[in-house]
């Protein structure tokens, strides 16, 4: 029912407009004059109940005296009259509605825009809005919408929470040429969202890429999920920073985690590719919707220009594609079509010289070898070349190497004529750009989608009952208490519960047991104040470290009791934490925040007393795969501290990614009651040896 509900709204057969307009200049008459003017074939059916005609075609003064069937209705009438309208819809047996009104949710009418989708569900119908702009389809000749024209023909789709984007972005599609096939206005999404139209797009043989511009989710989860089975490429602008929770946060991770941070990792985890911003989000799109993806590292670059090949090598690092030299077979093959001051390495330079037939052969061996993944081309515009024939010559290179599935794209800098051969060149399905930057970046998207979709579907080990039982009885404890946070004992024994590295660490409650406990751990140990009121132990003096004796621990343990009095003199002091003294290494911090779009989200990055200044650090959506764990340790900009720096033995990644996942698999678990968490510092130590947890913090979720 649900699909053929989006197939009323996106293939009608017959659409209805409620609140088609008299006035030329309204939304009501625009959108009617676009379904009637722009070769949309499907039957219309203009509905006002005070006129009998409009712009030649019959109109009915309401939808239940339209005599055939209405697969959709498009709605341009004012928010107060669009629950009845919804309702007759639906008596007239409509399957789709696309409403533009404005003065729902948006507004703060949230009650108006629920009462909608609820009368609309009655019936079986689905919602595309409210508060859009309507529906483009280039293969429908359907402009249901009041933008201008149906954009630019191409394979992409757009789909946009902006309306007002999504007309600037129709008109620009003939000034950049990159063209779509469909523009969709999803607006306050009250019940059609991103991963209904990204679900039903899979399966639209018009469009080969899906293009989002994002501003917030619902549901994250649903949306990964969605992505993650979606075969064609997905590309995503996120805009709108938000600062939630950072300020009010009470953990190290809950003021580190930006909704952006965790959008980023969300789309990384859901293989979705991400645009830095609108000429970005364009460009990418362009090579998604005409390309295969890079299914492998080896990126070749020919040029005919040292200075632009430059440019490219620079961009392929920026962009996580480094340049490899050209195998040796590679480069003598390629040193046929060039003059004797060539290079054959990587980039390829033809030099000056290269015409069309230097292109052509040295394209058509390169493209074919089995050592390049893909090819970007590049080309200086010279006296002695026609563009355009230099664009024939690299079409037809491709088409004789009898390789198909890897990836193009090109870059021409010049002039006009060099603006032309990129337009023939993008018609006949070849990315071209007029920077070499462009080009490359655009390849590395075709490298991210075919990457990421190599991971997205790592299963992730699930954890343990027994480690959820126990870690709940800690939970409940505390929560008897009327705590909504737990001490750093506490919070080890959860940790420890799902399997954790924690310190050995125990509660005493006087001096004499303080040395007790002391003498069992073996010195030396570290003292801690033990208080649900003081978070920040160190700021209240309540930590001393590398204590080696019997009489320094009854020393330690008086100063921590006066610090932590003096610091907040009615603390609620349980004690103070005896612990093993772990041997130094890398500090790194782990935490974890319940993000109001994705829930459960892990963060990881380098620790110590710099965390918060320098940011360093990266997050993914729980459960994180093995995987996953390992490209977070890699993508911080400490990563080289990890891999062994200044002669040090490179860190224990193996085990530290272990534990990110362990991490991530007990905030899932414990998602109900863990609002923030961080282990800070973890200790990693050399290869084979380990990390351990030496500081836990653990924030409750308040019960409802
Ligand atoms: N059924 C059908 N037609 C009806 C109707 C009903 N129950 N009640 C009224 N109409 C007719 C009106 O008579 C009018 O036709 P007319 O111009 O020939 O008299 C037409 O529907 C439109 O109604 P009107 O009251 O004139 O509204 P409007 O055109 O001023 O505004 C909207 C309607 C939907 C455009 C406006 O409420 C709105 O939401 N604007 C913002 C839309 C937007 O920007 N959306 C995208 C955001 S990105």
């Amino acid at each position: 029912m649900k699909n053929s509900a989006i197939d009323a709204i996106m293939h009608p057969e017959s659409l209805a407009v409620v609140g088609a307009s008299t006035t030329p200049g309204k939304i009501g008459y625009t959108v009617l004059e676009n379904l009637v003017k722009q070769g949309y074939t499907g039957k219309i059916y203009p509905i006002n109940p005070s006129a009998d005609e409009i712009l030649g075609l019959k109109c009915y003064h309401s939808i239940l005296e339209v005599p055939g069937t209405v697969d959709a209705a498009v709605m341009t009438i004012p928010a107060k009259l669009v629950p009845q309208a919804v309702e007759e819809c639906g008596k007239k047996g409509v399957k789709g509605l696309i409403i533009i009104t404005s003065g729902f949710s948006e507004v703060g009418k949230r009650e108006l825009e629920e009462q909608i989708v609820d009368i609309a569900h009655q019936y079986n119908m689905r919602i595309l809005g409210p508060n859009i702009v309507g529906v483009l389809s280039n293969s429908d000749k359907m402009n249901a919408s009041f933008a201008p024209y149906l954009p630019l023909p191409g394979k992409a789709t757009l789909v946009s929470q902006s309306g007002a984007l999504l007309i600037a972005i129709d008109a620009s599609t003939y000034t950049r040429g990159v063209g779509f096939d469909k523009l969709i206005s999803i607006g306050n999404m009250s019940d059609l969202d991103f991963a209904d139209m990204i679900a039903w797009l899979n399966d639209d043989p018009n469009t080969s890429c899906v293009t989002l511009y994002v501003e917030g989710f619902k549901n994250g989860r649903r949306f990964m999920d969605v992505c993650r089975a979606s075969s064609k490429p997905i590309i995503a602008l996120k805009s709108g920073v938000s600062a939630h929770g950072a300020a009010a946060a009470a953990s190290h991770t809950g003021s580190l985690a930006g909704a952006a941070k965790v959008y980023g990792a969300a789309f990384e985890q859901a293989g979705v590719v991400q645009a830095s911003d609108l000429d970005n989000l364009f460009d990418r799109t362009l090579a998604l919707s005409l390309q295969p993806p890079m299914k492998g590292d080896n990126l070749l670059i020919i040029t005919n220009g040292g200075g632009v090949g430059v440019l490219a090598t620079d961009a392929a690092e920026r962009y996580d594609l480094p340049l490899k030299f050209a195998p040796a077979e590679v480069q003598a093959e390629l040193k046929k079509h060039m003059p004797e001051f060539g290079s054959a390495k990587n980039p390829v330079d033809l030099t000056g010289m290269a015409g069309n037939e230097w292109y052509h052969d040295a394209i058509k061996f390169a493209y074919a070898h089995n050592w390049v993944d893909g090819l970007v081309v590049l080309y200086c515009e010279t006296a002695v070349t026609d563009p355009l024939e230099i664009a024939k010559s690299i079409k037809s290179a491709l088409d004789e190497s009898g390789t198909k599935g890897k990836p193009v794209t090109v870059s021409f800098v010049g002039g006009e004529r060099s603006e032309k051969a990129m337009s023939w060149l993008v018609d006949h399905g070849i990315p071209a750009y007029g920077a070499p930057d462009t080009a490359v970046n655009a390849m590395a998207a075709l490298r991210e989608f075919a990457r990421m979709k190599e991971m997205v579907n790592e299963s992730v080990a699930a954890c343990g009952e027994e480690g959820r039982a126990e870690a709940l009885k800690v939970i409940e404890h505390a929560r008897a208490e009327g705590r909504d946070s737990l001490t750093e004992i506490e919070a080890k024994q959860v940790f420890s519960a799902y399997g954790l590295p924690v310190t050995r660490t125990k509660l005493a409650t006087s001096e004499d047991e303080a040395v007790a406990i002391a003498r069992e751990i073996g010195f030396p140990v570290v003292m801690k104040i033990v208080s649900p009121d003081i978070l920040h132990k160190s700021d209240a003096g309540g930590v001393k470290v590398n204590i080696k004796d019997e009489a320094a621990v009854r020393e330690a343990y008086r100063a921590i009791l006066t610090n932590a009095r003096n610091y907040k003199s009615d603390a609620n002091i349980h004690g103070i934490a005896i612990q093993e003294m772990a041997p130094w290494g890398t500090e790194v911090i782990l935490g974890s925040v319940n993000d109001q779009t994705f829930g459960p989200t892990m963060m990881f990055g380098l620790g110590g007393i710099f965390v918060e200044v320098l940011k360093d650090v990266t997050f993914r959506v729980a459960p994180v795969a093995t995987s996953q764990a390992l490209r977070m340790l890699a993508e911080i900009r400490g990563a080289p501290i990890l891999a062994g720096i200044r002669g040090e033995e490179p860190r224990d990644r193996k085990v530290l990614a272990e534990t990110i996942c362990a991490y991530s698999n007990m905030i899932l678990d414990l998602a109900d009651e863990i609002a923030e968490s961080d282990a800070n510092p973890v200790l990693v130590y050399a290869e084979g040896k380990g990390v351990k947890v030496v500081d836990a913090r653990i924030i409750l979720k308040p019960r409802p």
